[in-house]
């Protein structure tokens, strides 16, 4: 009895430690790497304008509906802007904090979305070189911004064709407003161009601070007999340079200016990002930066 008893307890003991440590995450898997858990990080440049947000929630909505069971985190690019808003109560992440508390959560495979509209400074600077300091940390996979692939600009101009608003005439032009840039991806802004010249009549693209300007335009504008222009924002959100340098009332806005030069103007006042035509081609890049992870 004595002897049996003796035998049995370091059985029990051996058993219930062996429960124990099967318990443990590095004795439950076949290895000692730390459980996969996928997340995405979608960044914009930000805005700081309430009424345009709409833009992101929207692309918010999409993600999640893609990836119903995958968590969502958000990132703004621009200092300015998350300075500004934080004025307003409300706090974005850096690239960096975002990405540093996604390691934190446990997150290992993190697909990080640019919500740019082309691979610009903010997109290779503020995103990718941030990222590349943290493939250490987690596996990493980068959605590319809205025109990057050459398949993307057909889908950008099927976008722009499927957004114009109905109420446009055939012999009315269509000015779309891109942000433009120093940043040697301004050279998507006349590849559009070439695209809309051969797909889309009468569609324009100018920038506010790369090529073509507004003078460009203008100069494409002379001598056909145009009577209406319809304005339009390139851009992922209709904030700042949508409502003022677009549609605003000063003298150097692009209504003011086209106004004075003799043109009817009529104003769209919504982000790119606000359409599905335009939001899914981004969460379509997601979905292979997502699948990537793999
Ligand atoms: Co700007």
């Amino acid at each position: 009895m004595r002897l049996v008893h003796g035998r049995r307890t370091p059985c029990i003991l051996f058993m219930a430690l062996l429960l124990v440590l099967s318990s443990l995450p590095a004795f439950a898997g076949h290895s000692d790497a730390p459980a996969v858990k996928k997340g995405i990080l979608l960044v914009a440049f930000g805005t700081s304008e309430p009424e345009a947000r709409v833009a992101f929630d929207h692309l918010g909505e999409l993600a999640a509906k893609r990836f119903p069971a995958v968590p969502v985190r958000w990132a703004y690019t621009s200092n300015i802007i998350r300075k500004k808003i934080a004025k307003q109560g409300l706090m974005t992440d850096s690239v960096p904090v975002a990405l540093a508390k996604m390691v934190e959560e446990g997150f290992t495979h993190i697909a990080v979305q640019s919500l740019h509209t082309i691979p610009g400074e903010e997109f290779h600077e503020k995103l990718l070189g941030v990222v590349n300091g943290f493939r250490s940390l987690a596996t990493i996979s980068v959605g590319s911004p809205l025109m990057t692939s050459p398949q993307d600009m057909e889908t950008v101009v099927k976008a722009i064709q499927a957004t114009i608003p109905a109420a446009r005439k055939a012999d009315e032009v269509v000015l779309l407003m891109g942000h433009g840039t120093h940043h040697p991806g301004n050279i998507y802004y006349p590849g559009l161009q070439w695209y809309l010249s051969t797909r889309a009549p009468l569609v324009f693209v100018g920038t506010v601070e790369g090529t073509p300007s507004l003078d460009d335009v203008l100069a494409e504008l002379e001598g056909r007999k145009v009577r209406k222009i319809w304005l339009m924002p390139l851009m992922s959100v209709a904030g700042d340079h949508a409502r003022n340098d677009m549609a605003g009332p000063e003298d150097d806005s692009w209504t003011s200016i086209l106004t004075a030069k003799g043109y009817k103007v009529e104003s769209v006042l919504k982000g790119t990002a606000e359409y599905d035509a335009f939001a899914s081609l981004w969460i379509d890049h997601l979905q292979v930066a997502f699948e990537r992870l793999d």
